[in-house]
């Protein structure tokens, strides 16, 4: 069912936005998104980060490579309110973070072209069957909407999660994707030797991690 979404900024964690549904307001008006514009400074490259949860890879890699921007996507309140406030310690100028569903996000804000590059880690597994439809990464139109907002080139799409039945599934929708092509197949490295918050946790509990790079091209 769709509902009307409002996008605003946060009054008291000014690097968080939200991007919520609305009751009563029906005629919102529409809304363009320019993505540096949710950013104190410029960035060479624009980052996206799906389900950022509570900004371990996010903060850790703006603070790497402050010359980039990191803009992580996070529907859960208690993990992007987190998120802001690290970014807000930290004092990073180049991330921040938007609660809402990333799909209408995507769908409704961000203009075709816009990112360079894509990480998505530990995606809610959806264990029992009748949840699956709700598997993010396959989703109907999900990998359409992330070809849509890359920039042309070739293009880099960082995936993990400890699910191996999610992971064979993700991988099959890759390989199936036009114009996709898997570089690295479960054997990559935290990207940038970069662990995420549920990386961590899932290592001491001595878990397997299925880690891929995949290449999008666009002409
Ligand atoms: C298992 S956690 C992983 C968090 C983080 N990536 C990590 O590796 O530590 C998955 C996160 O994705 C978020 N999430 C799931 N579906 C989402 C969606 N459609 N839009 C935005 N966030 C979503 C959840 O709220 C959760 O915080």
């Amino acid at each position: 069912m769709e509902f009307p979404r409002k996008f605003y900024k946060d009054s008291e964690l000014t690097f968080l936005w939200h991007y919520m549904m609305t009751i009563g307001e029906q005629n919102l008006p529409q809304q363009v998104l320019q993505p540096e514009s949710l950013f104190e400074t410029k960035g060479e490259k624009l980052v996206l980060e799906i389900g950022c949860g509570k900004g371990a890879f996010l903060c850790q890699y703006a603070l790497n490579f402050p010359q980039n921007c990191i803009l992580g996507v996070e529907w859960d309140a208690y993990c992007s309110n987190s998120t802001a406030k690290k970014i807000a310690k930290m004092k990073l100028k180049n991330a921040a973070v938007m609660r809402g569903d990333l799909f209408y996000f995507l769908r409704d804000l961000m203009p075709a072209g816009s990112i360079d590059e894509v990480h998505i880690y530990f995606p809610d597994p959806w264990p029992k069957r009748r949840h699956h439809k709700k598997r993010l990464a396959l989703r109907e139109g999900f990998l359409e909407q992330i070809y849509r907002v890359l920039k042309p080139g070739k293009r880099l799409f960082h995936w993990a999660t400890d699910h191996e039945e999610y992971n064979t599934l993700a991988l099959k929708a890759f390989r199936n994707f036009p114009n996709a092509k898997i570089l690295q197949e479960n054997n990559a490295e935290p990207t940038h030797g970069i662990e995420t918050g549920f990386e961590k946790k899932y290592k001491k509990e001595g878990r397997k991690i299925y880690r891929s790079v995949i290449e999008f091209s666009k002409p």
